[in-house]
């Protein structure tokens, strides 16, 4: 099917719906006073939960990397008190911390991935669904879009991206479709992108349920924005910054994700977190999550996109 712009589709972009709020809260365990950070606070949704638990007596945290969502958040949690909204990296979080002169928190959040917003607006340039420029950026000052990626890299490049971070079976085939047609006239825009690779991949052999751009999509986006290094460098920060008794909790969404939450988990729970202390030792944390949390089959019919979240939460010793 041929993508749509969002105004052939009569559209607005979608409102974000908080996953496992039930969940994140109790494993955040946040009471009354408490520091928290959000650290992907997006429409704020998990944020107003948090902020209801620790009351005018606590303090929020937000980040988002996406000056928009910072936007929708200031919006929804305007009428709390003591709410600190800051567009940045959360790789950057030992330093957003130090800016602000916080030293140790009660609990940090880590919801990843993109939000609905970021996921169907088509000018963001995300979605294989809607046309728009082919961007992908969360952070609009970033300088590598994902038509730069897509029209410079090398063909061995581009397979290696669909296979490693998309775990696409078809990565050559796509990769070749997208040299040839680059050929041709440059790919800017995500419906070409689109066609390229719904082209490269025979009818019967394209996936049944998903799109056939769906994982090219995915490994694009999160080398565009450099979703993984991000995400190790906020869990070492989350782990060092969380004081004795607080908790970290993240939601991923896939299997990278979901490794690197466990491998820097694992890595604390045997004191190997860096950067190491002074005395040679990194903190240390105890693994709340034994086994990984999923949403309710309820929750998953009323908002279907929460099917792939997993939850891992950690208490810091
Ligand atoms: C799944 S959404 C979060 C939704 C949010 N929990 C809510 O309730 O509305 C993920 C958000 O994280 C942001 N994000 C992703 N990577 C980030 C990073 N490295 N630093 C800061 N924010 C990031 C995205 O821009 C997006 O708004």
């Amino acid at each position: 099917m041929p993508c749509k712009s969002e105004a052939e589709q009569g559209q607005q972009p979608a409102v974000h719906r908080p996953v496992m709020v039930r969940e994140v809260l109790e494993y955040l365990a946040c009471q009354p006073g408490q520091v928290v950070v959000d650290a992907t606070v997006g429409s704020g949704g998990h944020a107003e939960a948090i902020l209801e638990r620790i009351g005018p007596e606590g303090r929020l945290i937000g980040i988002d990397r996406d000056p928009e969502a910072i936007e929708r958040a200031r919006e929804r949690l305007s009428r709390h008190g003591r709410v600190t909204l800051i567009n940045d990296n959360y790789a950057r979080l030992e330093v957003i911390l130090d800016e602000l002169r916080v030293g140790a928190v009660d609990g940090v959040l880590l919801d990843c991935g993109a939000s609905l917003e970021q996921l169907t607006t088509g000018r963001r340039g995300f979605s294989f669904r809607l046309d728009g420029p082919l961007d992908m950026r969360m952070d609009p000052g970033l300088e590598t879009t994902a038509a730069d990626l897509i029209n410079t890299l090398p063909e061995e490049e581009l397979v290696r991206i669909f296979r490693e971070y998309g775990g696409e079976r078809r990565a050559r085939r796509i990769a070749r479709a997208v040299a040839a047609a680059r050929q041709q006239q440059p790919i800017t825009t995500t419906a070409q992108l689109a066609a390229t690779i719904t082209a490269a991949i025979p009818p019967r052999a394209r996936p049944r349920r998903l799109h056939a751009a769906t994982k090219s999509f995915m490994a694009l986006r999160i080398v565009v924005n450099d979703e993984l290094g991000a995400l190790h460098e906020a869990l070492d920060a989350a782990i060092h910054r969380t004081r004795p008794r607080g908790r970290i909790v993240v939601l991923t969404y896939h299997s990278l994700e979901g490794g690197a939450t466990k491998g820097a988990y694992r890595r604390a729970r045997a004191r190997r977190q860096c950067p190491p202390s002074p005395s040679g030792e990194g903190p240390r944390v105890r693994i709340l999550t034994k086994r990984a949390v999923k949403p309710s089959d309820e929750e998953i019919r009323e908002n279907p996109r929460a099917r792939s979240a997993i939850l891992r939460a950690a208490e810091r010793l």
